[in-house]
């Protein structure tokens, strides 16, 4: 315990810069490369093999949310059972008729398509250092000579209000700041709608996790990620193998290209989004709070040599300095606590240094036997 809090001390003050100098992926990808380089070449095991994937028709639960939220205030007993089983045997799932505008999903795509469209250069003033992560960013993760992701991304907080900050957001294209402000209103509505959803289907209050979030105050953030065209993409990944730190993740996938990978015991599941749809996924957060029932799944994203992709991952977290733990319902002598109280704050560094590591930190936040 003590030599854990020793090492985020040290972790913090290296976070004031990035160790190495940031390299955009946009650049090596526009650079017409013959090879690929090393930075960017995973070790064997973490390649993205074909022979470990599922057959190509698998895909993950898909559940139309129509009638869900009907006005009299009933609820679809069918919907929630198969929002309980994806929790439960799947840690993701997609949803249709979420109540998120089609029009506004394909604006705030195409916004940030655009925007990821400008030269380099243009984008450098917005450049992120690994203190708050704001910004554009080529890495995620502090460790020297560590093996990059072959993706840029642009990172921005949309709550608590105070903390969003238009200044820290691109300009460019000049529609941009509206969509994104009316994006994440939108989304966040869907976040709240499918946290009493959750609550319920585990005989608890339907404002209990949300509550345990720390009711309004709660954060929220979003990461564009975009993936260029990769020269060798059997040998890199876009995104390495991560479970997601936070509460709940809603993603809006390209509508062209796929790349998200989902594991399923010891097999790779590509995602074949729906039209319109958002891909759901619990974090850690959620996990913890449901003492486990629910599941942080890890997930990746692998790269082609045809066509970039652009996706939005929407981070719906809990407010951020308050100790988040099992909640108290759940637990019994037969069912005691798997994971002891920590904050998002704290728990968030590890990503942060660390850089996307599999499950390994919420298998290793587990309470002394
Ligand atoms: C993420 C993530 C998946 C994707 O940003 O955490 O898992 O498809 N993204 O880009
Ligand atoms: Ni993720």
């Amino acid at each position: 315990m003590n030599k854990n809090k020793k090492d985020v001390k040290v972790e913090t003050s290296m976070m004031d810069e990035w160790p190495e100098p940031i390299v955009r992926v946009q650049s090596l990808a526009e650079s017409n490369l013959s090879s690929l380089p090393n930075r960017y070449i995973k070790p064997a095991s973490q390649r993205p093999t074909m022979t470990e994937d599922a057959p190509a028709a698998t895909n993950i639960p898909i559940i139309d949310l129509e009638g869900l939220f009907s006005e009299d205030g009933s609820s679809d007993d069918v919907i929630m059972a198969r929002i309980s089983e994806a929790c439960r045997e799947w840690g993701f799932f997609q949803v249709v008729n979420h109540g998120v505008r089609p029009e506004l999903m394909d604006a705030a795509r195409e916004n940030w398509r655009e925007f990821f469209h400008l030269p380099v250069n243009a984008k450098e003033t917005y450049s992120n250092s690994p203190r708050t992560y704001e910004g554009y960013g080529s890495r995620l993760g502090v460790e020297k000579g560590a093996i990059l992701d072959w993706s840029d991304y642009y990172y921005l907080h949309h709550l608590p209000p105070h903390l969003e900050d238009f200044n820290k957001w691109p300009s460019f294209p000049p529609t941009i700041r509206e969509v994104i402000d009316e994006y994440g209103k939108e989304v966040v509505q869907l976040c709240e709608r499918i946290m009493r959803v959750l609550s319920s289907n585990l005989g608890l209050k339907e404002d209990k996790f949300q509550e345990a979030f720390g009711g309004k105050n709660i954060g929220a953030c979003l990461r564009v990620n975009y993936y260029p065209k990769c020269p060798r993409p059997e040998l890199a990944l876009g995104l390495s193998s991560h479970s997601d730190p936070g509460g709940m993740t809603i993603l809006l996938p390209d509508d062209q290209v796929v790349g998200l990978q989902v594991r399923k015991d010891d097999t790779w599941i590509t995602v074949k989004p729906q039209p319109h749809a958002f891909i759901v996924n619990i974090g850690d957060q959620i996990q913890i709070l449901s003492n486990s029932t629910y599941k942080s799944v890890e997930h990746r994203v692998i790269v082609n040599s045809e066509k970039e992709r652009v996706s939005l991952a929407f981070f719906y977290n809990p407010k951020s300095d308050i100790p988040i733990e099992p909640l108290q319902e759940l637990v019994s002598t037969h069912n005691p606590p798997l994971y002891p109280p920590m904050t998002f704050d704290q728990y968030r560094l590890f990503i942060r240094t660390q850089g996307p590591r599999g499950k390994s930190h919420v298998e290793s936040h587990v309470s002394p036997r």
